[in-house]
């Protein structure tokens, strides 16, 4: 791991940064909120404790006439809260809008001492990163910052996804990547229902019983995210970096946004954002390993002894390698605890 020191001197442009560790944090939920609705602010303090991460949003979702507005909120915000145990994240315009640079420059010199990270949206490729990179330094070296201000970045383009293990390589500060399906659908030509969600027409049907294509087959809608939350989970694992789902915007279905939180999960991510009050407690549940998923991870590592050879417990057969699995349940069970 590099020291905070380090972080002020960029990496040259296209060198790829050593794989490193982000010093764990929760993070089961970025919660997102308006800073320009003043009746969006008053809620924070209560907000806070509620939440591993809040994240003042000031891109997508905010009017263009409303985003000075936002921009003040976020240094309000950032000035007068007590974040406590509570990482303090804003999404800024993207890097090709006429709002970052002034969204950043806020950031940093205004409320750079109680963020952690900055989420940029639409990233493309390692260039995006080395840009915001650069000029976080510059940033903080004139707000005298001690700590280095890390960086997230949203996988919402085609393109993105084609360049997503070097954006994951693009620089020591990159904290995590989330997918964007929204803009991500649109600029694949996805077709969806809603927002994170998938279509009910793309599905997959049992093949004809007896050779007959009237007969009653089975019908699986299938999830159009899953190659892309795969390849985001390996490039994130590849350089150390954590991988996050993004939205779910049917806010009622509270079943739906647990399925595709909870598949998130098994496939390796970390969290997820939540948009309303209600997906607090659903991303807590489902990034939190069960009490059940915790006792059986506890009985295999005991069984195994040192942790290596071949046992059969309950009549399956556990290894090495399925120990490694039960200890990356328990170490996160301890890590949420502590
Ligand atoms: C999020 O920004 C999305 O586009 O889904
Ligand atoms: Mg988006």
């Amino acid at each position: 791991m590099r020291s905070p020191k380090d972080f002020f001197k960029p990496l040259a442009v296209g060198a790829p940064a050593p794989r490193h560790e982000i010093p764990f944090r929760p993070s089961r939920m970025i919660h997102f909120f308006p800073p320009s609705n003043e009746k969006m602010r008053s809620k924070v303090p209560d907000i806070v404790p509620q939440v591993d991460v809040l994240l003042a949003n000031l891109e997508d979702g905010v009017p263009a006439t409303d985003k000075e507005a936002a921009r003040a909120g976020l240094v309000e915000v950032a000035q007068n809260t007590d974040f406590g145990e509570t990482q303090f994240w804003t999404r800024v315009n993207s890097l090709d809008s006429p709002w970052c640079l002034d969204d950043l420059t806020a950031a940093v010199l205004e409320a750079g001492e109680a963020l952690d990270v900055i989420m940029i949206p639409k990233v493309e490729g390692p260039e995006d990163i080395h840009y915001v990179d650069r000029l976080l330094a510059q940033l903080e070296a004139k707000a005298g910052l001690s700590e280095p201000l890390m960086i997230h970045a949203i996988l919402e383009t085609a393109r993105g996804v084609a360049n997503v293990e070097e954006i994951c390589l693009a620089s020591p500060r990159m904290q995590g990547l989330s997918l964007g399906p929204a803009d991500l659908a649109a600029n694949r030509r996805m077709k969806t229902t809603r927002v994170g969600g998938g279509h009910p027409d793309y599905l997959v049907r049992q093949d004809p019983i007896d050779g007959d294509i009237e007969s009653d087959r089975t019908i699986y809608q299938q999830d159009l995210w899953h190659y892309t939350i795969a390849r985001m989970v390996d490039a994130c694992g590849t350089a150390g970096i954590l991988p996050f789902y993004g939205p779910f915007g049917d806010i009622a279905d509270v079943v739906a946004c647990e399925d595709q939180f909870r598949n998130a999960y098994l496939l390796g991510c970390v969290g997820a954002w939540s948009l309303h009050p209600k997906q607090i407690d659903i991303a807590k549940r489902v990034f939190s390993p069960s009490p059940e998923s915790v006792a059986h991870a506890r009985r295999v590592v005991e069984a195994m002894g040192d942790g290596t050879g071949a046992i059969m417990l309950d009549g399956k057969m556990e290894d090495d390698a399925s120990c490694k699995q039960c200890q990356v349940v328990l170490s996160l069970a301890k890590e949420l605890a502590d």
